[in-house]
């Protein structure tokens, strides 16, 4: 998919930069041709020498370097690739981006380049939860650069949380999906998925048992057709597909802020399980037991129903919205009311009893119910409904047709 493409890759300057070394190789191996700019700081991690020989070309660093303006100056330099990523893509390189800095060779690329960038954020957890950060994220967002991470988990520096760089294959997925031609190039997809925990007190919350399979297999699929995937997941069990922006949520409310805050969006596709209900009197510290015999009462309030409220959108309401029903009995009857009430276009139902092997199973059998009825798909693996339902879902929008 790669093979006779070229990619700038800019690597800044963090540990993650010892990463960027197997993503040259990982790209290379896939048949891209690679033009390494290494910043001033990323000479600090890896040294132009590894930089070049896994690149096997020469590897940029200055801005006033003359032999090179002679040669191919930065302009032609920022724009003979196919595709700009930035690995690892620092706090700084980021506020650089959203302020329009053109002080080194890494940034003045960034500005001159007329293709498309994508960027693979990487810095302490503290720096990306920095308002300075998130309001530079918003800016990058809103000028269409794509994102691929960062994953949460240990930092180099002994932190946790957000801020790891994203994995190369998951930054090679990212670039396949942007490089392909796909009938969902240009299309925003925003995929709801995994359950929500909704808290009872600081240790204790009420889930459910989504998996997060079918919702995750979904964004793979629409990735691979070319769109810029949101992921809002909650606490899954199985991993969030690389190459899509991933934003993870704990509750319903959460959910539907980030949704929100994730369109516009051409197509919203609400695979989660989402609890219907929340704990009104969740206590602020950890509930126990008061010697009495009395189980405490909780009060349940009842949570936001984001594919109702995504659908019935006064303004902005995304082109098509898909709602998932698992049911046990009546599966069209109950789905099909279902898709009036909630007013989305599409039901992908499916019968969710025991006895199918369906829930936390591979398979999935669905009918998918839209305006102009319901229509019985054959049992098939979960992957294979995913890209089944992607297909359509580029055809309802008209994409590369
Ligand atoms: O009403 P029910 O939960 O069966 O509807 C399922 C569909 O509605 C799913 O697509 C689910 O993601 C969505 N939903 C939602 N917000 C809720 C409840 C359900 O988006 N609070």
């Amino acid at each position: 998919m790669l093979s006779g493409k070229r990619i700038l890759l800019i690597i800044g300057g963090g540990i993650a930069a010892y990463k960027s070394l197997d993503l040259i190789r990982r790209l290379r191996e896939r048949g891209a041709a690679v033009t390494p700019v290494l910043t001033r700081a990323g000479e600090e991690f890896v040294t132009p020498l590894s930089v070049a020989a896994l690149a096997g070309e020469k590897c940029y660093r200055h801005l006033f370097d003359l032999t090179d303006e002679a040669e191919m100056g930065h302009i032609e330099l920022s724009r003979a690739a196919d595709l700009v990523v930035v690995a690892p893509a620092t706090a700084d390189l980021m506020a650089k981006m959203a302020g329009g800095h053109a002080d080194d060779l890494a940034s003045t690329l960034l500005m001159a380049t007329d293709k498309k960038v994508l960027i693979a954020p990487a810095m302490n957890v503290r720096m990306w939860l920095h308002r300075a950060t998130q309001r530079n994220i918003a800016m990058l967002r809103a000028d269409d650069i794509r994102f691929v991470g960062p994953n949460e988990g240990d930092m180099a520096c002994g932190e946790y949380g957000p801020g790891r760089m994203a994995e190369p294959l998951e930054i090679v997925a990212g670039i396949e999906a942007m490089m392909g031609d796909g009938p969902l190039q240009g299309r925003h997809v925003v995929v709801t998925s995994g359950p929500t925990h909704e808290p009872i007190d600081p240790v204790r919350y009420i889930a459910n048992r989504s998996s997060g399979a079918q919702g995750t297999a979904l964004a793979r699929a629409l990735r691979d057709l070319g769109a810029r995937v949101t992921f809002v997941t909650g606490p899954a069990s199985v991993p969030p597909p690389g190459g899509v922006e991933v934003v993870q949520i704990e509750t319903a409310r959460q959910m539907l802020d980030a949704v929100k805050t994730a369109l516009p969006a051409d197509a919203v596709i609400c695979a989660a399980a989402v609890a219907d209900w929340r704990v009104a009197n969740a206590s602020g510290s950890k509930m126990k037991k008061d010697g009495s015999g009395k189980a405490p009462a909780l009060d349940f309030a009842e949570n936001p129903d984001i594919l109702a409220t995504i659908s019935q959108m006064k303004k902005g309401r995304p082109a098509l919205v898909v709602g998932f029903a698992a049911e046990t009995d009546d599966v069209v009857a109950h789905a099909t009311t279902k898709r009036e009430r909630k007013h989305c276009d599409w039901i992908v139902a499916n019968d969710v009893r025991p006895a199918t092997g369906i829930m936390g199973g591979t398979e999935n059998a669905v009918t998918l119910i839209s305006e102009t009825g319901a229509e019985e798909w054959p049992r098939l693996p979960k992957d294979e409904v995913a890209r089944g339902l992607a297909a359509r879902i580029a055809a309802a929008l008209g994409a590369g047709g």
